[in-house]
């Protein structure tokens, strides 16, 4: 078969190369990412000069990956779709060059994506092990949470989103990341925390929840950071070890608390009955149950995609640049990366 319907999507906003193949109506024939987490871990943070390097160095072999697992090449592609904002300028750099090059060279049209957008419509995503429920569809209601963000969304249809609530300081992820360093998991941290929380008590430390009033859509982390540092820095190193995970599990629950009760003043005030949470920190066991026991309660349509949709990942990228090429709205030769998000990509 050499049907000329696929997407190659790139992503590399981060510190993660990935790219996928998408079909034309949201299948995912096939992805692969490349992690820099070893390359990053010595410095407890990303640093983007070699974020951006190790994107090089990556990009063009995951190409020929996902074109030798599906057994397509070049005669199936139609288009390719692109992280273009925001992200660290340098990584989005990478992306967008070897595209705009792709494009070029095979005389097809190519696409930036918000990589936002891309987080919110994961849950459209299809492959042979999953699939969105039944029925499931605009308009709904979207928190993304990972490192850099943590806002809350109306998607009211295609193209269509408006921010209703957004952190006024850090990101959850980065206050994973931040205690995780603290208490000697190192970095990233968000998913070693999750494994340590297992055994802890939820109750055994009372770290601080911010925002709390009734309505207030809006996130902060930024206080429970600084809690969470002085609290460990009067605590002896012995005793930190010891009480590992009921400091993670405690910690972990004040961050999922502030993340489900925003969840409904939001739906409260939307009204929606579609819900949906994406990006890295929705990969938190915690969080996910949490969010599953409210909305089996408050009987509202839950959708959690597979851990590899919710972390960076380049399906997502493809799913929304397939849906954009389908209008005609390619993108110009011109276009470049942008750190920011585009005035109009939400309303
Ligand atoms: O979406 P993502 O892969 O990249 C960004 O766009 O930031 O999110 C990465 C973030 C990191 O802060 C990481 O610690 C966090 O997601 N994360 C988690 C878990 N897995 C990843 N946080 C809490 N629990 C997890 N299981
Ligand atoms: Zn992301």
């Amino acid at each position: 078969m050499n049907n000329k319907n696929l997407i190659l999507a790139i992503e590399t906003s981060c510190d993660d190369t990935s790219i996928a193949l998408v079909d034309n109506t949201g299948f995912v024939l096939a992805q692969f990412s490349a992690s820099q987490d070893d390359k990053h871990r010595v410095f407890g943070g990303i640093v983007p000069e070699i974020a951006s390097r190790n994107h090089t160095i990556a990009v063009l072999p995951l190409v020929e990956n996902v074109f030798r697992e599906s057994g397509k090449n070049w005669a199936n592609i139609s288009g390719i779709a692109v992280t273009s904002r925001p992200g660290l300028l340098g990584s989005l750099l990478v992306g967008v060059m070897t595209a705009k090059m792709l494009a070029l060279v095979n005389k097809i049209p190519f696409v930036g994506v918000n990589h936002l957008e891309g987080h919110l419509l994961a849950p459209f995503l299809r492959d042979a092990k999953t699939s969105p429920p039944e029925g499931f569809g605009f308009p709904f209601l979207g928190l993304v949470v990972s490192g850099g963000h943590t806002t809350i969304y109306e998607a009211l249809e295609f193209g269509k989103y408006k921010a209703i609530g957004a952190t006024l300081d850090d990101a959850a992820g980065e206050a994973f990341d931040k205690f995780a360093i603290k208490v000697g998991l190192g970095f990233p941290g968000g998913a070693k925390v999750d494994t340590a929380a297992k055994s802890g008590h939820v109750d055994a430390f009372n770290f601080p929840r911010a925002l709390t009033q009734k309505g207030n859509l809006n996130f902060s982390f930024s206080g429970l950071k600084t809690f969470a540092q002085d609290f460990l820095n009067k605590m002896p190193e012995k005793e930190r070890d010891l009480r590992l995970n009921d400091l993670c599990a405690s910690f972990q629950e004040a961050i999922v608390d502030q993340l489900i009760n925003k969840l409904k003043f939001a739906q409260e005030k939307t009204k929606l009955k579609q819900v949906i949470i994406s990006g890295g920190v929705s990969a938190n066991s915690r969080l996910r149950f949490k969010a599953k026991e409210w909305a089996d309660a408050a009987g509202l349509l839950l959708v959690l995609p597979p851990i590899r949709y919710c972390t960076d990942n380049a399906a997502m990228i493809g799913y929304v640049g397939m849906r954009r090429l389908a209008l005609g709205l390619a993108s110009p030769q011109s276009l470049g990366p942008s750190a920011r998000s585009f005035e109009g990509d939400f309303c």
